[in-house]
This record gives structure tokens, C-alpha cells and sequence, in this order.
């Protein structure tokens, strides 16, 4: 069998991969690298837009902050519109995830997300809530939110962590959360029918790990899977800076590359084996795994998951913990069935698994600003 058949017969690591990248960039094709490293550019933009916009008045400021809010693939799927002190959210269908996400589960999670930054940031902008799901005189899936002006002592901790909190897909450092810490996440729950599960010993820890593991594995045989999540990734800052969403290669520790280039490490060096091993490496380096389960497996409880695991996870930034997503065990209905029955959680429905521990910072995701999301009615 002759070497090149060997190097492009089967899947390649990822460091053979950055020595060929090091080795065959040199001069041939620099010029294509160049106009996709402005590195620090991607960081400074995706500093400044977590900054209070100017001259915004204060609905729009909290939209501002409903928009950072954890979402899956970063497709921001949701459209705002004020009316005095009424602010809708919808769905953006046309940011839907038909493939990983086919009964948009993880998109209304995602729109939980949305609205608890939104409360929070009304709470510290002056505003009590009062959310309505779905009410019959709105359009569907409309999620309405009345703001009433009102002055109170909010939790202005939670507020300072939403432009703070991110997907940190790092390997963590492995050491111990305090109990008094992992106590105050564990009661994280707004009044839902949302829990919250967290693994701190190894021996429970493994097993979950296998599913998520498993969930890879089926996940990156799928080619349907892998061409919905390259569209949502952005190789270059040039194009993460130019779409404002997507999922930067930055943010998981990726230099910037053209698209080109980061299409062909990709299809050399992303399968599901890669990806297990990978992601059992970042698990055994966390202190813990939360999961995040329903009594219900509908878009209510979708949404109230996502309102639980943004308080979650805004809790845990003002505590210094890090946290990063690994839905494959539920994105993956047989292994979905395998978890729920590994847990004896019966007619529960498991809904996000998280792992969470202690890391520096990665560089922060981007958002499309206000005026791209939001229309006045
Ligand atoms: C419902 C949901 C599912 C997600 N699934 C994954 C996932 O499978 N893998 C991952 O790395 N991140 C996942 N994320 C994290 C998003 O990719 C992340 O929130 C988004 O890229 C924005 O980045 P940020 O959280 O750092 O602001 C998920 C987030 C949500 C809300």
C-alpha cells in the first residue's frame, strides 16, 4: 500500500494534520491564510459587542442582553419585537437545526435560554416580568413577556455574568468544586418542572461518558450531521466577523483558516472516534457533569430548560466555573433511551448533559446586533 493511500485512506490526527498544515502553508498559499488571521480584530469585536450599546433605550438594552445568551450551533434562532412594555419572542425557523435538532427541542431550549437573561436584565433595568407561554391572541410559539416598572433589589451578580458567561470547550483543570458551591447550582430552579442532576464521582461520571461517547460515534457517521454543522462553522474571523453567528473555530481553540482549508482538515480529521476520544479527554478533566432533566417533553419544558440551565450557568460564571455542552447521549434517540434507563429516570426526560469545572477563558462567540433581531410594532 503506498504512503499517500495511507494518508488519505483513513482519518488523520489532528496533529499529523497541523504538521502537514506547517509544512505545505509555508509560502505556497500564505497569502490565503493571511486575509482570514486577524486574530485580534475577531477579539476585540467579539469584546466590544458585549458592551451597552449607545443611544439604545432600556428594552432594547435588554434584548441586548437576552441575545447572549447560550444557544445551540450559535444560530441565535429568535426575532424580538417591542410594543410599549411588551417584548415578543419567536422563533426563527430559518435558523432551525433540521438534523441534530428535528423537533426543535434544542431550539426552544435555546429561547429559554433567551428569556432568563431577558428577566434578569429587565430585574436590573427596572422592570418586574411576567412571562406567558404561547398565549392563544399571539402568533404560535410566541413567548410573551410584560414588563411592569418596578424598582427592586435584583440579583445584579446573575446581570454582571451574562457578557461573562460562555461555552468554555477547553480541557478544564480537574479540581474539586467547594460543596457549598455545588449545593447553591444544584438549587438552581425556577418553578418548573425542570431538575438538575449533577456527577461529581468518577465511577458515575464513567458511564455517561460511554453514552456521550456512543452518541459521537453515531452522530459523525452521519454526513447529513456533519454538512449541517460545517454550515454553522465559521473557519475564518472574516467570516465569523462578516455573519456575526455560527460557531467560530476560535471558540474551540482553532486558529482562523479559509473556509477551503478548514472544510479539508475537517473532512481528514473530524469522525466520530476522534470526537469520542476527544471528548472523554475534556470529561475526565471536569469536575463534574449536570444534567438537566423534564417531567414533560414539550415546548414549555424545552423553554424552562433553557431558563434553568442559563441561571445555571450565569450562577457558575459569578462562582468562576466553566461550563461546556454535550447533548449527543439525548441529540441521539436510541441513546437518549439508553440514558434514561441508566438513570432509572422513567417517564423523566433527560434534556442537556454539561460538564463544568475550572479554565481560563476562551475566546467569546459573536451575536448579530440589536437592529438585526428586533422589530418595533
Ligand atoms: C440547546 C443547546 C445545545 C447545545 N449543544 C452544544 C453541543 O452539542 N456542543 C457544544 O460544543 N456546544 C453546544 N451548545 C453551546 C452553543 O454552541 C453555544 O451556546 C453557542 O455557540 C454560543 O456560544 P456561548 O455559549 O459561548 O455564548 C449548546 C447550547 C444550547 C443552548
Amino acid at each position: 500500500m503506498k504512503n499517500n493511500d495511507l494518508l488519505f485512506s483513513q482519518p488523520i490526527s489532528r496533529k499529523q494534520f497541523m504538521s502537514i498544515v506547517v509544512l505545505t502553508t509555508s509560502g505556497l498559499i500564505m497569502p490565503s491564510f493571511l486575509t482570514g488571521c486577524s486574530s485580534s480584530n475577531y477579539i476585540q469585536i467579539s469584546q466590544d459587542i458585549r458592551n451597552r450599546p449607545n443611544n439604545i433605550n432600556k428594552q432594547l438594552e435588554i434584548i441586548h442582553n437576552a441575545s447572549f445568551a447560550a444557544n445551540g450551533h450559535n444560530t441565535q434562532p429568535w426575532k424580538f419585537s417591542i410594543s410599549q412594555n411588551t417584548i415578543r419572542l419567536l422563533p426563527d425557523y430559518s435558523r432551525r437545526l433540521p438534523v441534530v435538532d428535528p423537533d426543535d427541542r434544542e431550539l426552544f431550549i435555546s429561547l429559554g435560554c433567551a428569556v432568563e437573561n431577558l428577566i434578569i436584565a429587565a430585574e436590573n433595568l427596572g422592570y418586574m416580568t411576567e412571562v406567558q407561554y404561547f398565549p392563544k391572541d399571539e402568533p404560535i410559539d410566541c413567548i410573551r413577556i410584560n414588563l411592569k416598572p418596578f424598582t427592586s433589589n435584583a440579583d445584579e451578580h446573575l446581570y454582571k455574568a451574562i457578557p461573562v458567561r460562555q461555552s468554555t470547550r477547553s480541557e478544564y483543570d480537574g479540581n474539586p468544586i467547594p460543596n457549598a458551591d455545588l449545593r447553591q447550582l444544584e438549587k438552581i430552579k425556577p418553578k418548573s418542572d425542570v431538575y438538575i442532576q449533577l456527577f461529581t464521582d468518577s465511577k458515575d461520571i464513567k458511564p455517561l461518558t460511554e453514552l456521550v461517547m456512543e452518541g459521537n460515534i453515531k452522530q459523525y457517521d452521519d454526513d447529513k450531521f456533519l454538512e449541517e454543522l460545517q454550515t454553522w462553522i465559521r473557519f475564518s474571523d472574516s467570516e465569523a466577523i462578516r455573519t456575526m453567528d455560527g460557531l467560530s473555530g476560535r471558540c474551540s481553540g482553532n486558529p482562523s483558516v479559509p473556509r477551503w482549508f478548514g472544510k479539508l482538515f475537517f473532512s481528514l480529521t473530524v469522525n466520530g472516534k476522534n470526537q469520542a476520544k476527544t471528548d472523554q479527554k475534556k470529561i475526565r478533566t471536569s469536575s463534574g457533569l449536570a444534567l438537566f432533566i423534564s417531567e414533560k417533553d414539550d415546548k414549555r419544558s424545552w423553554v424552562e430548560t433553557g431558563r434553568a440551565f442559563e441561571r445555571f450557568a450565569l450562577l457558575a460564571t459569578t462562582l468562576n466555573i466553566k461550563n461546556a455542552h454535550h447533548n449527543q447521549p439525548i441529540e441521539v434517540p436510541d441513546v437518549r433511551n439508553q440514558l434514561t434507563g441508566h438513570l432509572n429516570l422513567g417517564s423523566m426526560k433527560p434534556q442537556l448533559l454539561i460538564r463544568f469545572g475550572y479554565a481560563k477563558p476562551m475566546p467569546y462567540s459573536l451575536r448579530r446586533p440589536v437592529d438585526k433581531i428586533v422589530t418595533m410594532s
